[in-house]
């Protein structure tokens, strides 16, 4: 029997539309044989809707008539399975889900909204937990945690809003104990949205103040300075990692910006996300290939990552120090194209992390997760409770 896979896409996050690319180039790449694709989209609103039109990127050039020409449905369960249920008359389930995969980017989605949601609703999904996927979307959070884990991170600090409302002289004091120039980041974005570079006080004012329109948490880092920016996937579970080739990314501005990211180059299903430069596998000497990917394995432990990652990377060439910068933790075009020299295709890339989702619901459900105690009728409602 084929299993009916909900790819779940787009969200209220500045991601919305990468997150509708690499869906469909994921819904288009799954083994039919073995598998249904049913799209699911959600909307910067928090709708969601249901059409098989959904499978092509032309559906998506207006928005609009993309919501207008989809069923608008509710999660729901029968039987143990997952229902899509038709919400407008008249109400009827519309499809059976046996495991979700969603394919989100950025806040509101992949930061653990969407693992929480699942958990939530009990159903199998293809991704890594609440708790990877929250630390994977903080770049303050996951800097800490893997420092604390052994992984080389560079010099930060870090403030909220509110310390800039009550005392921006200190704030800027604070930061500046570290050397320019500095990059200035909203600490839960993605895509290089927010970010820039200061290089004297008043530029880390301007680049402050344009990070906080987007996140009232601000990171500051040193700037990694001959800089080779380095990229390797994860694919696994706890019980095994199998990493990916390296890529060396590069752009034409001073960082590798949403431009770069996404509009400049190559466009097409083949190419993957970053278009300016990519090459596969990077040019780095052994011992730095071995570093990074040692650091890439105690990052996949550390945060307990499952399905597939994309793990980036900083290299200052001249010093050879060796930086993580972030964990993306559903990462664009799933990071398909760094498996091809292992003999992955995209299709059998899907396969592995559906199974590996289905094996995290398996081994969850074998765990205790509530009793059966008379708690409730010998309470007499005049004692407090200790937890
Ligand atoms: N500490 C740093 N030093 C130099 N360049 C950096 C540093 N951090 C980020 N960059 C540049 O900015 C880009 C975006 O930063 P990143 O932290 O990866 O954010 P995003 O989640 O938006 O991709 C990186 O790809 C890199 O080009
Ligand atoms: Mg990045």
């Amino acid at each position: 029997m084929k299993l009916n896979i909900g790819f779940i896409f787009g969200g209220n996050s500045t991601e919305h539309e990468i997150s509708i690319i690499s869906a469909v180039q994921a819904m288009n790449n799954l083994d039919n044989e073995k598998y249904n694709v049913v799209p699911i989209y959600l909307t910067k609103d928090g709708k969601f809707y249901y059409s098989e039109e959904y499978k092509k990127v032309e559906t998506f050039k207006d928005l609009n008539t993309a919501i207008k020409r989809g069923t608008e449905i509710l999660f729901t369960k029968k039987d143990g399975q997952l229902v899509l249920f038709r919400n407008s008359f008249p109400y009827k389930a519309v499809k059976n889900i046996d495991i979700i995969f969603p394919v989100l980017h950025g806040y509101n989605t992949e930061d653990g909204s969407i693992a929480g949601y699942l958990e939530l609703l009990g159903v199998p999904y293809c991704e890594s937990d609440i708790y990877a996927s929250s630390i994977g979307q903080d770049k303050i959070m996951q800097k800490m945690v893997l420092r604390a884990s052994g992984v080389n991170v560079c010099d930060y600090c870090y403030f909220y809003e509110s310390d800039y409302q009550k005392d921006s002289a200190k704030v800027i004091q604070d930061v500046m104990q570290i050397p320019f120039p500095l990059i200035v980041k909203p600490a839960r974005q993605g895509s290089s949205v927010g970010i820039g570079i200061a290089h004297n006080k008043d530029e880390l004012i301007e680049k402050i103040e344009t990070a906080l329109e987007y996140d009232e948490k601000i990171l500051v880092e040193e700037v990694v300075e001959d800089l080779q920016e380095l990229n390797i996937a994860v694919l696994g579970d706890n019980y095994a990692y199998e990493l990916s080739d390296i890529e060396e990314v590069y752009g034409k501005d001073e960082i590798l910006s949403y431009q770069d990211k996404y509009l400049s180059g190559a466009k097409g299903s083949s190419k993957g996300m970053a278009s300016t430069g990519r090459k596969i596998p990077a040019d780095i000497e052994g011992k730095i290939k071995a570093e990074l990917e040692d650091m890439a394995y105690k990052t996949a432990k550390a945060l307990n990552i499952s399905g597939v990652v994309r793990i980036d990377f900083m290299l200052n060439k001249k010093t050879n120090k060796l930086y993580l910068n972030e964990v993306n933790i559903i990462p664009g075009s799933l990071a398909f194209y760094l498996w091809k020299s292992k003999g992955l295709e995209y299709k059998d890339l899907l396969d592995k992390i559906i199974n590996l989702g289905i094996k995290k619901f398996q081994n969850k459900d074998k765990k205790l997760s509530s009793f059966t105690t008379n708690v409730l009728a010998n309470f007499n409602g005049t004692k407090g409770i200790k937890k």
